[in-house]
């Protein structure tokens, strides 16, 4: 009898086992399907050493990576994130202006985005400098994703199937607020680093990792040309939170900083790109005028307008713009430069990649 109890006991526990077993598999369904990497090990740069927090930072951003890539984020279902911010060009757009919901063109360049941490503040004009406040902007705004009231947002994904359990995963329980997405996606983008270029290797050691046509052109942009005074201020080309104006035009058609704080003296500056990916991040300038780095070293050369608030290191000792005169040589050799900061394995990394693009 006694036995006869215990085996219908096993029995009961492996069918409820079983049952749940089974119940997970088909919830979790959606979520495999996503093709998340079965451990993201996102690199979180802040995880104060402590395992337990980088570990649910990770599972933060695996949801802030799908709600990335999702078009449910835009009001016609078309839109997401990585529209415009592509992985395999440094999660910029290959276009001088990105088309955004229903047609309507940005009116800046996309940006790659790499190592934000490091950027000090954020977009051209610096009128952001927080990944968690900038993640909503540009779901609201209408160029860029048209749903006018992010508190629509959470109804609409927890209709979609994948949306609760990586809700939970990430937070412990399955309700979507504004706030957790903002997060989710800050995290993500947050996450998304540039350490591993041949220049990188380089600094560490490996002395192979870059030609003697590198190193000329390396040397040429910190030395000769000056370029670094501004592209590499802290270090590891990541650019910077100052603004300038370079001379692209003698009268001023977007003010840049200049429209954020209202003072005639940031008219026409903008903030210091990041040179990571650089080489596979054009059109350049922060309305993508020029399609080639050789257009960008051709401005540097010989094309420096006589603009308002020309930095004072692009004028001569006249206080006229500065001919640089790049011979052509050099420009190879500064553009070979250039390609030693291109990160191949931020560009490949799966846990970056979209989760939509099922194989
Ligand atoms: C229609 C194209 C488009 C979409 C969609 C889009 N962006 Fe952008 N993004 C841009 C443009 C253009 C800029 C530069 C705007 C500026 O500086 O004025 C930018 C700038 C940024 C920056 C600043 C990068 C830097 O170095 O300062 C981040 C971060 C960013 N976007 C993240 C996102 C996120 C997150 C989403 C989705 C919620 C998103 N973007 C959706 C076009 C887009
Ligand atoms: C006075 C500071 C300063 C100096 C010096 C300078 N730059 Fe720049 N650079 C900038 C700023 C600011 C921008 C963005 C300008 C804009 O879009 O309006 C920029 C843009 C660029 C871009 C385009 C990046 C992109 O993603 O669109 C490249 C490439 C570049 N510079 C390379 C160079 C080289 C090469 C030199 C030296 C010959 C140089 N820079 C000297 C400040 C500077």
């Amino acid at each position: 009898m006694k036995k006869t109890v215990l085996l219908c006991c096993i029995a009961l526990v492996v069918v409820i086992v079983y049952s749940c077993k089974k119940n997970n598999n088909k919830s979790s369904l959606n979520v495999v399907a996503l093709n998340l990497p079965a451990s993201p090990d996102i690199y979180y740069s802040v995880n104060f050493g402590d395992p337990h927090y980088a570990d649910s930072m990770n599972k933060v951003a695996t949801l802030g990576r799908v709600l990335f890539y999702d078009g449910h984020l835009s009001l016609n279902n078309a839109i997401s994130c990585g529209s415009c911010h592509k992985q395999s060009i440094g999660f910029c757009d290959n276009a001088t202006f990105s088309t955004g919901y229903e047609g309507h063109l940005t009116k800046r360049n996309s940006p790659g985005i790499n190592t934000l941490t490091f950027a000090g503040s954020l977009f051209w004009d610096g009128r952001e400098n927080n990944v968690f406040n900038l993640s909503l902007r540009p779901i609201t705004n209408h160029v860029e994703m048209g749903i006018d009231d992010p508190a629509t947002l959470p109804d609409k994904l927890a209709a979609l199937p994948y949306y609760g359990q990586l809700f939970k995963s990430a937070y412990g329980d399955n309700t979507i607020t504004v706030e957790k997405i903002t997060v989710a996606i800050g995290a993500f983008i947050n996450s998304i680093a540039s350490v591993k270029t041949r220049l990188d290797a380089y600094n560490q050691g490996d002395k192979s990792a870059i030609s003697a046509q590198e190193i000329y052109g390396m040397n040429l942009f910190n030395t000769k040309y000056n370029c670094g005074t501004c592209h590499n201020g802290g270090g590891g080309y990541y650019g910077g939170g100052s603004f300038k104006d370079i001379g692209l035009d003698e009268s001023y058609t977007d003010l840049g900083r200049g429209a954020i704080t209202g003072n005639a003296s940031d008219n026409g500056t903008f903030r210091i790109p990041n040179l990571r990916n650089v080489a596979i991040t054009a059109p350049y300038m922060h309305d993508g005028r020029y399609k080639t780095l050789g257009d960008v070293l051709d401005h540097y050369s010989h094309g420096i307008a006589n603009s308002q608030n020309l930095d004072p290191f692009l004028k001569d000792a006249k206080g006229n713009p500065l001919n640089m005169n790049i011979s052509d040589d050099e420009k190879k050799a500064i553009i070979a430069f250039l390609n030693t900061l291109t990160d191949y394995t931020m560009i490949t990394d799966p846990k970056f990649s979209n989760p939509f693009n099922l194989k």
